[in-house]
């Protein structure tokens, strides 16, 4: 075990199919006789281009995902992976756009089995999952509220927010006022992809909209100084996935990367690892690169892991449970 996986970590920001290891696909791919080949590398990565075709690979990949067995498996597995980093405490974004397209019975069940294997691996490895229910943007307003609707007849212990991820630069976020009204209306807050890919205008927009507490990615608030300090007034909260945003191009490399001033400007970040073996990373990695960039060590990986215990969307006797992890 490296140093850094033994710093106890808070991921907020996972996608749970982006989370599936390349020799997870291929096993379920090769037992359903299903021809997957051309989305890897010689090596056996993912293979990804940009980000657009980042999301044609991971959709793909997900394709091979067609039962709650499958769920069940793929959340295990992610779980030990990430409790193998430290990671005691992890909100995944899981869409039932791929569990059952939308329809609720279907989702019902998949959610079942995904709770089963979580708290399964709750005893087995001591980290807690919960879900936010993430609608994908680039599916278009009637199929988010599908994964609405999804989201608010199962909000519960598992359950425990919204938000919207996918491609960025389609449409408007108040394109989906109906599927925020409705997931609001069941007592879910919000996370919403924003300034990853549409610019501080983006972040802007997403905030008068529905006012979230937290925003998916939003680094590229950088660029526009009110926006920075609308943030740290607000105190809202950043999941900040920099592996992933210099490996897909939002920021050439770590030197330009936005994190260290935005925590300077007074913004309340986290790190996450978005997708984690489409980027090459882990959150042990994350970290080691965050020591090597930035000169972050324990005073910054305590800060960060406060703030996205604070910030996550479980309720009070998780929280205080997983604090208690977090110090031991
Ligand atoms: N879905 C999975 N990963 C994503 C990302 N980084 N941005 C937007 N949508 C995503
Ligand atoms: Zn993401």
């Amino acid at each position: 075990m490296s140093d850094m996986a033994r710093v106890k970590k808070v991921e907020l920001h996972l996608h749970l199919e982006g989370a599936a290891q390349p020799d997870f696909i291929r096993q379920i791919a090769f037992e359903k006789k299903v021809d997957l080949s051309g989305i890897f590398t010689a090596q056996g990565g993912y293979d990804i281009h940009d980000f657009v075709h980042f999301l044609r690979v991971y959709e793909a990949a997900t394709s091979v995902l067609t039962t709650p067995e499958d769920y069940a498996r793929l959340t295990r597995s992610v779980l030990e992976a990430s409790a193998g980093h430290g990671v005691v405490y992890c909100e995944t974004f899981l869409s039932p756009d791929f569990c059952g397209g939308g329809d609720i019975g279907a989702w019902r069940e998949y959610l079942s089995a995904m709770t089963e294997a979580a708290d399964a691996a709750e005893r087995d490895f001591g980290i807690t999952m919960r879900g936010v229910i993430t609608a994908v943007r680039h599916f278009g307003p009637d199929q988010a509220k599908r994964a609405a609707r999804c989201a608010a007849e199962t909000a519960g212990r598992m359950i425990c927010g919204f938000g919207m991820a996918g491609d960025e630069k389609i449409g408007h976020v108040r394109d989906f006022s109906w599927s925020f009204d409705c997931a609001a209306e069941a007592g879910l807050p919000f996370t919403i992809h924003a300034g990853e890919w549409g610019g501080a205008q983006s972040v802007r927009e997403t905030l008068d909209a529905y006012n979230p507490p937290r925003i998916g990615h939003g680094v590229e608030a950088i660029s526009d100084p009110d926006l920075v300090a609308r943030l740290a007034d607000t105190g809202v909260v950043l999941e900040c996935c920099p592996v992933s945003n210099v490996f897909l191009g939002v920021f050439p490399n770590w030197k330009s990367h936005p994190l260290a001033s935005l925590r300077e400007a007074g913004v309340k970040v986290t790190v996450s690892t978005d997708d984690p073996p489409f980027f090459h990373t882990n959150m042990s990695r994350e970290y080691e690169a965050l020591e090597q960039h930035f000169g972050w060590a324990e005073t910054e990986f305590t800060e960060i892991n406060q703030t996205a215990l604070a910030a996550a969307f479980c309720d009070e006797e998780t929280r205080a449970r997983v604090a208690k992890r977090l110090e031991s």
